[in-house]
């Protein structure tokens, strides 16, 4: 299966993007899995979207924030997702990041299930406000001008309250560059399965921009199997790259057409963590604080591998990068890639949650003044989605 993902003005020959995940997709991350993708690509496998930032952040210039959008050299096209809830606020940081000529692609995040997020109307129940939705969008777009913007989002709030569709609808009215959506609503969090055939649905309802599926892609077959089923016209792929960045070499390689996949031995593995070691500490510019975000990565990288209890306790707690290479180095590095137990599910799971709302939240899809007078709270020390 051959085909292209066009973004506005950017084509990749994979039609893939790397799913923003906050903690997880900062430059070091989102190099390396550039790195797989380029082995079977002329465009490094696709499309490679930051961690989330707050439109406010921005618009402050809140320098961590400002660091976590600055790319490397690298980075082409360079893909910013924002977070926000003001149309104002949001158009003004889209101006910000144009005249720093930080963006070539801003995404904008309306997925975010977390209760600090959803609590004050932001996130994933956004959509319902048809109206307030609609504004962000268009405001986004008219700030962005040749920049493209996208839109990615959940089901909806529950099954009883479902959203996509009329975001789709509206995303592509308002002259948004593609739409993806993550197949659960908040409710579900990241448990249970996906529901694809909903990516589907979307695919039938919005006609003249990219669709784009998300949720529990695992593998290149997959990813293939969601196009396939759902029509959708590129897949979002996040949990199943965690300590797996070669999965985008099989993407690539996968929607090229080719057999080759990425099979490595604990000691490919290995060679792979100390590469995103080196890229860290270049990123943060300290060795301490590179290696400790390493840590979180671990348990994803050798999940599966023949790796003992007390090897990876002592990984979880590496100060340096000869101390990360000196416990690499007790490993059987010769052992072999272990098939199945690397492939399936992996990262957050958990079980349904219900979704916090401000009262009366669901009552109507218009937005009252009490909501929206406290809807800026809703991007107060926000992170992850
Ligand atoms: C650790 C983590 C952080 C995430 N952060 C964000 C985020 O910042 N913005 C966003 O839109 N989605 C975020 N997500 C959701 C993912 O982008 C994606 O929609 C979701 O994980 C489903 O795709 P998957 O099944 O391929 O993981 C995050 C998910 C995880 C696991």
């Amino acid at each position: 299966m051959s085909r292209s993902l066009t973004i506005g003005p950017h084509t990749s020959d994979t039609p893939v993007v790397l799913a923003p995940m906050a903690g997880v997709t900062n430059m070091p991350f989102r190099l390396l899995c550039r790195e797989f993708g380029a082995r079977h690509s002329a465009n490094d496998g696709g499309f490679f979207v930051s961690e989330m930032v707050t439109s406010r952040a921005i618009v402050e210039r809140h320098p961590e924030t400002m660091r976590l959008v600055t790319m490397g050299e690298r980075e082409t096209p360079r893909s910013i997702q924002l977070y926000g809830v003001d149309p104002a606020t949001i158009a003004a940081s889209i101006r910000v990041l144009r005249e720093l000529d930080l963006v070539d692609h801003v995404d904008l995040n309306f997925g975010c299930p977390v209760p600090k997020v959803t609590r004050k109307g932001g996130g994933a129940v956004l959509p319902w406000k048809t109206e307030l939705f609609t504004r962000i969008v268009t405001e986004a777009v008219k700030a962005a001008e040749d920049v493209p913007v996208t839109v990615k989002t959940r089901m909806g709030v529950d099954d009883s309250h479902l959203t996509y569709l009329d975001a789709g609808r509206i995303a592509e009215e308002a002259g948004a560059a593609a739409i993806a959506l993550h197949g659960r609503t908040a409710n579900q969090h990241y448990s249970g399965h996906a529901r694809w055939e909903a990516i589907a649905s979307l695919k039938q309802a919005v006609t003249s921009i990219p669709v784009l599926g998300n949720g529990d892609i695992w593998s290149a077959e997959d990813a293939l199997r969601m196009v396939e089923e759902t029509g959708c016209d590129g897949v979002v792929l996040g949990r199943g790259c965690q300590g797996r960045p070669w999965l985008f070499a099989d993407l690539a390689a996968g929607f090229a057409g080719k057999p080759d996949r990425v099979k490595p031995t604990l000691g490919e593995v290995a060679r792979v963590l100390i590469r995103h070691a080196e890229l860290l500490i270049e990123f943060f510019e300290d060795e301490g604080r590179g290696v400790r975000d390493l840590r979180k990565h671990v348990g994803w990288y050798f999940k599966g591998y023949p790796v003992g209890g007390k090897a990876r306790h002592a990984l979880a707690t590496m100060e340096s990068l000869d101390d990360l290479k000196e416990k690499l180095s007790v490993l059987d590095w010769e052992a072999p890639y272990p098939g199945e137990p690397v492939e399936g599910p992996r990262g957050r799971a958990g079980h349904p949650k219900r979704t916090h709302m401000p009262d009366g939240w669901l009552d109507s899809r218009e937005i009252s003044q009490e909501h929206r007078a406290r809807l800026h709270e809703a991007e107060l020390s926000v992170s992850g989605g």
